[in-house]
Order: C-alpha cells, then structure tokens, then sequence
C-alpha cells in the first residue's frame, strides 16, 4: 500500500461534475434573499467519499485530552460539529459554477476571483456537543455561503432568525450594532453576551446538544430544509441557525461549504 492517498484531476472533475438536470429556485423571505439549487451534482457520493478521505481534528475528544492548544483551536471556530479544511483549488470548478449563476442572477456583484473562496465541510452525528452557546442563531464572517449536502437526514436544515428589539426588529447584526440602545438590551442578555469572547474552551464547557426553535427575543421565520445532492445559499449577515435533531437521529449530517469572503 503507497504511503499517500493520492488522486488526479480527472477524478476531481468527475466527483465534482454538475448534474445538467439541476434546478436552480430563489426566492425571498421578509428582507432574506436566497438560492436553492436541486439535484446539484451528477455524482454525490463520489465527492462524500473523496472528502471524507481529508483528515479532520475532533475537537471534543481533543478537549477533554485538555491540553492547551486542543482548547484554543476549539474555541477559535464556533461552527458546530467537526470541520475538515478542503484547499479551494480543488474544487475549481465548482466554486467558479456557483459564483458565475450567483452573478446571473444578481445575487453576487464582484466579479469571479478563486482567491475569494474558501471550502470546508461540516459534520454533525448523534455525539455533537455544543459550546459557547452555539446552537442559538449566528452571523457568518464571510458574506455568501453555498451549503451542499451530501447525506440524506429527516428533519435537518438551516432556520433563520430575527431579533425582537424593543421598538423593532433585525434580522442582521449589522443594523443592530449602529443602534446603541438596542445592541446594548442584546448583549444584557447573557445567552449572547459572551460568546464572541471565549478564547479557551474546558470539557466542562461542552453540553448536550439541543435544537434551537426560538426564545423570548429571537425568532425563526424562515426554514430552509437540508435536501440531499441540493445547494443552500444565503447571506452570512443574516442571523440563522442549524437545525439538527442530534437526539434522535441515527444518521450524520455532512456537508460541503463554499463560502464567498
Ligand atoms: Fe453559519
């Protein structure tokens, strides 16, 4: 057996090679705008088993070996689950697919450049854990994100969120912070004061995971179900959520993100 796991262009081609019977759907939801795309790529699971080959770190068990930089590296993405980091040169082609049909159809305006992309993957199973209260609704510190999935689950997907200020409502962060009154009630609140802040994370500050519906100042008005081999595409700014029932669900949830910086 060689040493490495190697492949070809060839073969990138193919596992990354768009169905040409996909169908592409926008539509808008209150001040979101967003894309759909189904039956997306001709081979999904051939690109779920090229990636899954990419090693990943997992950072729960590597917080509980509590060593110093196990907590620091867990505690420097909020995003659930595990991740493994796919270079974007990879996946050439289908990172310059999406952004030439984002430009289509107006719903990205910078012209195409591989160097704003950036690809990983998320994977959710029965043993996620939460942290830093990050099942509560987020902000994503790039601007578009493509989320293609590549399992079939029940009852998954992505819920967004606005925030029920005292005179009105946001649905992005960004229009909160230029209202000093508002964004100062918002991080009162405890659950999404802190958050930002944990550089460190200890075993003791992993919990179960619970599915997000809503509380008394955030609450979901769109949902956008994860549809195996389809594409989610959504602005970052907009507060949303994961939906997964780790619980209840027998089966991982496993995802390939595109995200525009
Ligand atoms: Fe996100």
């Amino acid at each position: 057996m060689k040493l490495l796991n190697t492949f070809t262009q060839r073969y990138i081609d193919h596992v990354c090679k768009i169905n040409p019977d996909h169908e592409v759907i926008t539509g808008t939801k209150g001040p979101l705008k967003y894309v759909k795309i189904k039956n997306f790529l001709e081979n999904p699971e051939d690109l779920k088993e090229f990636l899954a080959h990419f090693p990943a770190i997992d950072r729960f068990k590597s917080i509980e070996e509590d060593s110093k930089y196990s907590k620091i590296y867990a505690a420097g993405s909020k995003a659930p689950g595990i991740q493994q980091m796919i270079p974007q040169l990879y996946l050439m082609n289908l990172q310059e697919y999406l952004h030439v049909l984002l430009n289509k159809i107006n719903y990205c305006r910078y012209p195409y450049d591989p160097s704003i992309w950036d690809f990983y993957t998320n994977y959710l199973d029965k043993d996620i854990k939460s942290f830093a209260s990050n099942t509560v609704p987020h902000t994503d510190p790039f601007s578009i994100a493509c989320n293609i999935y590549l399992t079939e689950v029940e009852n998954t997907g992505t819920q967004f969120f606005k925030y029920n200020g005292i005179n009105k409502e946001f649905y992005q962060n960004k229009y909160l912070q230029r209202d000093i009154l508002e964004f100062n009630k918002f991080k009162s609140l405890s659950l999404y004061s802190s958050r930002e802040e944990i550089s460190s994370l200890n075993k003791e500050d992993l919990t179960d995971w619970e599915v997000f519906n809503g509380d008394s100042i955030f609450e979901e008005y769109h949902y956008m179900p994860s549809e195996y081999n389809s594409v989610s595409i959504y602005k970052g700014c907009f507060w949303h959520a994961i939906k997964y029932d780790a619980k209840n669900s027998t089966k991982e949830r496993y995802s390939l993100v595109g995200a525009i910086k």
